[in-house]
């Protein structure tokens, strides 16, 4: 018998020390947290990717009252991204949420495992990593990579 460990490496930051870029694509997530449709959850998320050819693509969680026929910021914007601009690769993606009591929230939320897999499907499709910026009203988390979130993923056999 073996045992191994998976560890992921995680970033914690402050606004202050992110690049001018990526206070963008924070800051663009953040936005995009108003155009969530949650009429049921009361849970607002905003993701916003910033694609190689310059431009920032942001989706929000649109929920349904079929509950599992709607769909998270994550994917929302993903697909939307990749529908939009089919030539163009992903760089990084952040995202950000916004409570039941309509505040920010304190700790970052990270994606669910089917954004994980959808984002994946883009970060593989890109040839490179893709950062994951995952956003807080005071602490702000940065992944490497996609696949870091989500490690033993199903990949193609
Ligand atoms: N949600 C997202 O948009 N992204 C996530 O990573 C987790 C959850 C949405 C789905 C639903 O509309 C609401 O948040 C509550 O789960």
């Amino acid at each position: 018998m073996k045992h191994f460990d998976i560890t992921i490496p995680v970033t914690e930051v402050t606004f202050d020390e992110l690049t001018q870029g990526d206070r963008d694509l924070v800051e663009a997530a953040r936005e995009a947290t108003t155009r969530s449709y949650a009429p049921y959850s009361h849970f607002h998320v905003g993701a916003a990717i910033r694609l190689d050819n310059g431009e920032i693509i942001t989706g929000a969680n649109q929920e349904n009252v079929a509950y599992p026929s709607g769909t998270c910021a994550e994917r929302s914007a993903c697909f939307y991204a990749h529908a939009r601009y089919p030539e163009a690769r992903f760089e990084t993606i952040a995202i950000a949420a916004r409570g039941t009591d309509g505040e920010e929230v304190e700790a970052p939320i990270a994606p669910c495992g089917a954004c994980r897999q959808a984002l994946l499907e883009y970060e593989t499709l890109a040839g490179h990593d893709v950062r994951v910026i995952l956003v807080g009203r005071h602490r702000i988390f940065i992944l490497p990579s996609v696949k870091s979130t989500l490690p033993l993923a199903f990949v193609e056999f």
